[in-house]
């Protein structure tokens, strides 16, 4: 380790505050080029901490301190010291008021933590760690207490002027007013925020089960006041859903929504006065897409659920993140179920478990979802304590059932209400309001890694039983050599030779059965690492359905033949185990593909997968007329693996022949299939006004997943028929879609067309930044060969800027985690090209630098030159000097563990 580099924080190390703080007084006087704020702050010693005698406050380098003061007596310079993260106070006594006051300046902060400016407004993101860059303070989720805020600014630039809570008094002077908020509830500073700007805003009222009224706000910039009707309705769903599912009430008179166009997130949770990236906020059909508005749904669900978990009841340190952010992922899942189609909703949710969090797992970064230790915390802000933690609380549920989750759930909000709590917390109110054991189960909090579950099946005539023999492991991830085994929800069905669902026996205490029309599913507890169950009154062979619904976070091993896996494809009543087995298909016979290509064999696509996507097709065809949500199913059914899945599946990641072997077999069904896909797409076109209702969507997801393989051949009339969906579109979710397929069409027919409209594009839509983001992003996502110049000129575009972390993300994001064959071209290109961009936005915005990285971080996956090139990029962002704690973390992580 060189000297200086940063330390690893350790939960084994958790102290308690040494102090409190009763009540925090902000004066916040804004200008533009220097602000001053002023904090009064009420100081006891905590009766729970051991005396110390000096107190030691969080402060980042960037506070210019003008006054250190007690109980009203001005320090002197021998009474405290100040260094680039703390102001230590010596020989506090054990109740006292501190005043400090700081001068910043948030025009120059480009990390966008603390108080930072977006466009002409000033706006705040304290979470993690970022109040210590506003004042001096105990910057810790533990320490919470009652905030009072004056904001002081110009009139004319900034006349809105918010924080958390209730405005209380306001006033004005000359060309500057001022407004002072009170929030009542106690909280941690990491859910401080404050904004300032001319905005506009949206007004809407809500009443909740208690009936009280709510005020609803939404304030944007004023070019964008016409994209947040779809926000505020969302934000009345949520409100509506939490109290029907959760019984969970908001408190406050009222909720604010700021809508911001420089964010390092999608949003954040900050008490009353949610703070959003626009990308997570504006909705407007011809700018939107369908999954912008999805997304725009689920956001704002989510933050909106914090309220309750995360905000009432918050975390202890931030080794718990899970606690709040696991929890309320799986609440805004299970309200997007709700709200749409609840198979739809989890084989996205699957699949974005396996493209981001298993290979996380799989990786250096691996950890698990309550991490043991972290050099900085914006770094484990990942997919395995988000995406991993929603899997381990919708365990729960699977395990106990939804009454008893809600009993859980409701002992755990009662009981914590005010307090900062730990993971351990919310197993204890599971377990204490069902008389449950969950102790082996809490090796999904302490234990990283992806459980491998492998299963055997075998009939009896005689007995009439189905005999499955389970083991499970988990291989060994950084720190952890070995693993006990988990306790996990393991969901089964067997099928009958008709495809319906046999009524079979288990074990009494294994069985939790789920009966709805048609559909027999059992429960079973795994819990030893080989364990056998025993199925009963079993009439005839079946074919097993196992992990129905995905029921825990694995990789599933069985041998199904082809045949089996279409006969399920075609009668599981498990939509999700119909799609997986579609999936599974198409792995095997996709992957006898790369075989043949790396044998240097003509590739043979096996039929069977044609047969299997025309029976798809066929049913989308003979019941277009019935406006269930099927059809988002079987556009889901149609779309082949991901590349990156298909890579995450194989030792060694062979990235052109995979590419290659999936362009193969998309060509077969494209080619042999054109016409039902013709048809499918003319009876899904629709000449109603849009609506972004789950019915409409669905259609024209089916509708666009035709198109693209209408256009994997792209002839001229083909080509045709893109550009007259591209330029007749009135939504956006047209028009992108035909645009994409435009530029990724290989065909001379496609050449000029594209340019066409990519031109036409941004001039259409040059004074929207959201869809400027958008027209990058498909050009970096093109797998063609010529992107990295493509995207290398782009960078020279005007409106592209690395500071703005949505345009940013734009360019970078696509072409390193979509666009497998140029990122990985061999030459090392791509590598290079992404490593310049670490380097360049180290300096600039740090979290969003490390953030990109993941994809260099794989290197161990690919062959042994790429390795070396990965390698080398990783090394030359180590070598840099002044490297962020964010990325020097990951980087020495990646290249450190042999
Ligand atoms: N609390 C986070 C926002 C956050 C994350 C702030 C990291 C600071 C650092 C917020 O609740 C959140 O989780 N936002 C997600 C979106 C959500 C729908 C999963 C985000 O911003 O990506
Ligand atoms: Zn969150």
């Amino acid at each position: 380790m060189k000297e200086g580099q940063p330390q690893a924080i350790h939960l084994k190390d958790y102290k308690v505050p040494p102090f409190l703080i009763e009540t925090t007084d902000l004066h916040v006087e804004l200008n533009e080029d220097e602000t001053f704020v002023t904090a009064t702050l009420r100081f006891t010693r905590n009766p729970d901490a051991e005396n110390e005698k000096d107190l030691m406050l969080d402060g980042g380098k960037d506070l210019d301190t003008r006054l250190v003061e007690i109980d009203g007596r001005e320090l002197l310079s021998n009474e405290y010291a100040i260094d680039d993260q703390s102001l230590t106070l010596f020989g506090v006594p054990d109740s006292f008021e501190l005043k400090t006051k700081v001068a910043i300046k948030p025009q120059e902060n480009t990390a966008l933590e603390g108080l930072y400016r977006s466009g002409d407004m000033f706006c705040t993101q304290c979470e993690a760690e970022g109040f210590r860059n506003i004042t001096w303070y105990l910057d810790r989720p533990d320490v919470m207490s009652v905030y009072r805020t004056t904001i002081d600014a110009e009139k004319k630039n900034y006349p809105i002027l918010l924080s958390n809570g209730n405005a209380v008094a306001r006033g004005e002077e000359g060309d500057r007013h001022w407004v002072t908020w009170e929030d009542p509830f106690k909280k941690p500073a990491y859910l401080f925020a404050l904004v300032a700007g001319n905005l506009e805003f949206i007004e809407g009222t809500f009443e909740t089960m208690s009936g009280r009224s709510i005020t609803l706000q939404i304030f944007t910039e004023s070019h964008n006041i016409d994209k947040v009707d779809y926000a505020m309705d969302a934000l009345k769903r949520s409100m509506r859903w939490d109290e029907e599912v959760y019984g969970r009430e908001y408190d406050l008179d009222i909720f604010m929504i700021v809508a911001v166009e420089s964010f390092n997130m999608g949003a954040m949770e900050n008490k009353g006065l949610n703070i959003f990236n626009t990308s997570c906020v504006l909705a407007r059909p011809d700018t939107t897409t369908d999954a912008g508005y999805e997304r725009v749904e689920a956001v704002v669900a989510h933050e909106y659920f914090h309220n309750w978990s995360g905000n009432r009841v918050t975390c202890r340190d931030w080794f718990q993140l899970s606690l709040k952010e696991g929890f309320t992922v799986f609440r805004d899942q299970s309200f997007s179920e709700d709200m749409g189609s609840e198979t739809v909703c989890r084989v996205d949710q699957v699949q974005m478990l396996r493209a981001a969090q298993f290979p996380e797992d799989a990786g250096p970064m691996s950890h698990p979802i309550r991490p043991d230790s972290y050099i900085e915390i914006n770094n484990f802000y990942t997919a395995t304590v988000y995406e991993k933690g929603a899997e381990v609380v919708r365990m729960y549920h699977t395990l106990l059932g939804e009454e008893r989750f809600r009993k859980g759930s409701d002992l755990y909000f009662e009981r914590h209400d005010g307090q900062a709590v730990t993971t351990e917390e919310f197993t204890l109110a599971m377990e204490e309001a069902n008389d449950a054991d969950l102790g082996q189960f809490r090796h999904w909090y302490s234990q990283s890694g992806t459980p491998q579950v492998t299963v055997t099946g075998e009939y009896d005539s005689d007995a009439k039983t189905f005999t499955l023999d389970v083991e499970q492991f988990c291989p060994p991830t950084p720190g952890q050599p070995e693993k006990a085994a988990y306790h996990m929800p393991l969901a089964v069905g067997l099928l009958d030779s008709n495809g319906d669902d046999i009524a079979f026996t288990a074990e009494e205490r294994d069985l939790a059965t789920v009966r709805k029309d048609g559909e027999y599913t059992a429960v079973l507890h795994l819990r030893e690492p080989k364990q056998t169950f025993v199925l009963g009154d079993v009439s005839e062979e079946p074919v097993p359905s196992l992990l129905r619904g995905f029921s825990a976070p694995v990789k599933l091993t069985y041998q199904y033949d082809r045949d089996q896996l279409m006969f399920l494809m075609k009668h599981d009543s498990d939509g999700f185990n119909r799609w997986e087995a579609g999936q599974r298909l198409a792995i095997d016979v996709i992957q006898e593909v790369v075989g043949q290509i790396q044998a240097g064999i003509e590739p043979m696509v096996d039929e069977r997968i044609v047969r299997a996507f025309e029976h798809v097709l066929n049913e989308a065809v003979e019941r277009n007329d019935d406006d269930g949500l099927d059809k988002a199913m079987i556009a889901l059914m149609l779309a082949l693996p991901s590349e990156q899945y298909l890579g995450e599946l194989s030792e060694i990641v062979d990235v052109d022949s995979i590419h290659a072997a999936r362009e193969e077999v998309r060509g077969a069904i494209a080619r042999q299939l054109s016409g039902l896909f013709l048809s499918v797409y003319k009876l899904n076109k629709s000449e109603e006004a849009y609506a972004p209702e789950p019915t409409d969507i669905a259609r024209r997801s089916l509708k666009n997943a035709a198109l693209a393989y209408l256009m994997q051949p792209s002839d001229t009339e083909m080509v045709s028929l893109c550009v007259e969906q591209f330029e007749g579109s009135d939504n956006m979710t047209d028009t992108s879609a035909a645009l994409r397929l435009l530029v990724n069409s290989a065909s001379a027919e496609a050449r000029d067309a594209k340019e066409k409209a990519l031109t036409d594009f941004y001039n259409r839509w040059a004074d929207e930044a959201l869809v400027i983001d958008m027209w990058f992003q498909i050009q970096a996502a093109c797998p063609l060969p010529n992107t990295l110049e493509r995207v290398d000129a782009l960078k020279q575009h005007e409106a592209y800027t690395l500071k703005n972390p949505n345009r940013a993300r734009a360019l970078i994001g696509p072409f390193c985690n979509a666009n497998p064959v140029n990122f990985h071209d061999r030459s090392g290109s791509g590598y290079r090209y992404l490593a310049d961009q670490v380097i360049e936005l180290n300096g600039i915005n740090p979290q969003v630098a490390a953030r990109m990285l993941s994809p260099l971080t794989r290197w161990r996956r690919f062959d042994p030159g790429r390795q070396k090139l990965m390698k080398a990029e990783l090394e030359r962002i180590l070598a840099q000097d002044d490297l962020s704690p964010d990325v020097f973390e990951i980087v020495s992580k990646s290249v450190e563990q042999e």
